[in-house]
């Protein structure tokens, strides 16, 4: 817990250049980070955005996957997924561009686009390190309530809840949010070597203490994180006003 949301995106700034750092330069692969979109994570890429600039961190072999992406809106409409990653992150570093992966929501065959991104993160080596954001009804990634704890990546419906929240980007029109996502699963996040999901914010207290406090249960979909052997929360003090 970080008295505010600078400082707990600098703690996840900090926390990830670290395990970049120091991962086995002997490994076979190179360092799978798994990645969120939302206003959650926004600190912490103008954080490793810094750091990169001021030659503190390389992302020459680091591969990223991100965690979802709207089904049915252009890849170049500002409020994708591939425009928020390479507006807010990738154009900023040294990322190489074949190693950023982003769900197609435009796949002509979405099932299919499904199962070979679950190939390709098993190709990579697996993820390392997954950091994540949570929705107001607890959802990580676009798991939204009443996903399977097993699920893998897969199209989702998203909840009316979410399509609210997230009707802020498209001009507080909730008709212009997307119905449909695809995501990756609760699995597909549960088996990263790590987790670290930042939160922030008053309004995401609820969700906070029925993830951590209460049992594992698919109706908030982070409480999944207690099964997990290496999580870690880092939030404000606001995000804590439920505990
Ligand atoms: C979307 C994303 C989630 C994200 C959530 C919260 O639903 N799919 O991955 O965690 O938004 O967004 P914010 O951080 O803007 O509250």
């Amino acid at each position: 817990i970080r008295d505010d949301a600078e400082l707990a995106s600098s703690y996840v700034a900090e926390y990830i250049i670290e395990r970049i750092k120091h991962f086995n330069p002997t490994s076979a692969h190179p360092f799978v980070l798994g990645l969120p979109t939302g206003s959650s994570p926004m600190g912490v890429y103008k954080i490793l955005v810094e750091k990169y600039k001021a030659g503190l961190i390389s992302f020459e072999n680091v591969v990223t996957f991100n965690m979802d992406e709207y089904v049915g809106i252009p890849r170049d409409h500002p409020e994708s997924y591939h425009s928020f990653m390479w507006k807010n992150f990738f154009s900023h570093v040294n990322v190489k561009p074949h190693n950023v992966h982003i769900l197609d929501g435009n796949a002509p065959n979405l099932e299919a686009e499904c199962v070979q991104y679950e190939e390709k993160i098993k190709k990579a080596g697996g993820i390392d390190l997954f950091l994540g954001g949570i929705g107001e009804d607890g959802h990580i990634a676009f798991n939204e309530p009443g996903s399977s704890l097993a699920s893998r990546t897969r199209v989702k419906t998203l909840a009316y809840d979410t399509i609210l929240a997230n009707s802020r980007f498209f001009d507080g029109d909730v008709e212009k949010v997307p119905r449909m996502a695809l995501t990756v699963g609760v699995q597909t996040v549960l088996e990263a070597r790590e987790v670290v999901v930042i939160i922030l914010g008053a309004r995401k207290a609820l969700a906070l203490q029925k993830c951590i406090e209460q049992g594992v249960n698919h109706m908030w979909t982070l409480s999944s994180l207690q099964l997990h052997p290496h999580p870690m929360i880092v939030s404000d003090e606001d995000a804590t006003l439920e505990l």
